[in-house]
């Protein structure tokens, strides 16, 4: 239930991050894509809110019961000034760290029996792939207007905007449905760049 609550956390944050990234950069010019793209996001957010704030109530609880951390929206203010930067560290880090974790945190729920949680989690993990996705895109389309290469910027985003690093495992076949690219973090694990 704890742990069903803190990702019901997550969800709710990023229903917000998606409406964000909308209401925010309004310095860049962005086509219509851009923004149909995070509308989307922002819709599949809140049916994963929803997803688990109806499981938190099966199970006798309700989001709100527990108190919750505030990192991603910290993620938030810290990349308020740059669309790039939010892009490095909001998609393609945080949510492809999601990526990452959900398989074992799927295991691990259907192993203690809680199959219907486990499904849920399931669900939500390959719906993330596309999130990831409009991040890496437009990311990369950014950075070609901007004349910089993708990677190189990215790991320095991660250098001056993220605190901490990123670590493996990283779920590599999910990250490669999303389009990043190996070298965007393969200097993080254990294989070489
Ligand atoms: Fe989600
Ligand atoms: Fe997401």
């Amino acid at each position: 239930m704890a742990f069903i609550h803190a990702i019901a956390h997550i969800e709710l944050n990023a229903i917000d991050l998606a409406w964000d990234i909308i209401a925010r950069f309004t310095n860049e010019a962005l086509p219509k894509l851009f923004y149909d793209d995070w509308v989307q996001v922002a819709l599949d957010e809140a049916e994963h809110f929803n997803l688990l704030s109806e499981r938190l109530s099966e199970l006798g609880g309700a989001y709100g019961d527990l108190p919750a951390h505030n990192g991603l929206w910290e993620a938030a203010v810290t990349t308020n000034d740059d669309l790039l930067a939010r892009l490095a560290i909001v998609p393609m880090t945080l949510e492809a760290r999601g990526l990452d974790t959900t398989p074992g945190a799927v295991s691990k729920l259907r192993q203690a029996g809680d199959a219907q949680s486990a499904d849920i989690l399931q669900r939500i993990g390959s719906e993330e792939i596309p999130h990831v996705r409009a991040g890496v895109r437009w990311f990369e389309t950014l950075c070609e207007g901007r004349g910089i290469d993708p990677v190189t910027s990215y790991h320095e985003f991660i250098r001056t905007r993220f605190q901490g690093s990123l670590k493996p495992p990283f779920n590599e076949e999910a990250r490669a449905q999303a389009g990043m690219t190996i070298e965007y973090y393969a200097r993080y694990g254990d294989k070489p760049a």
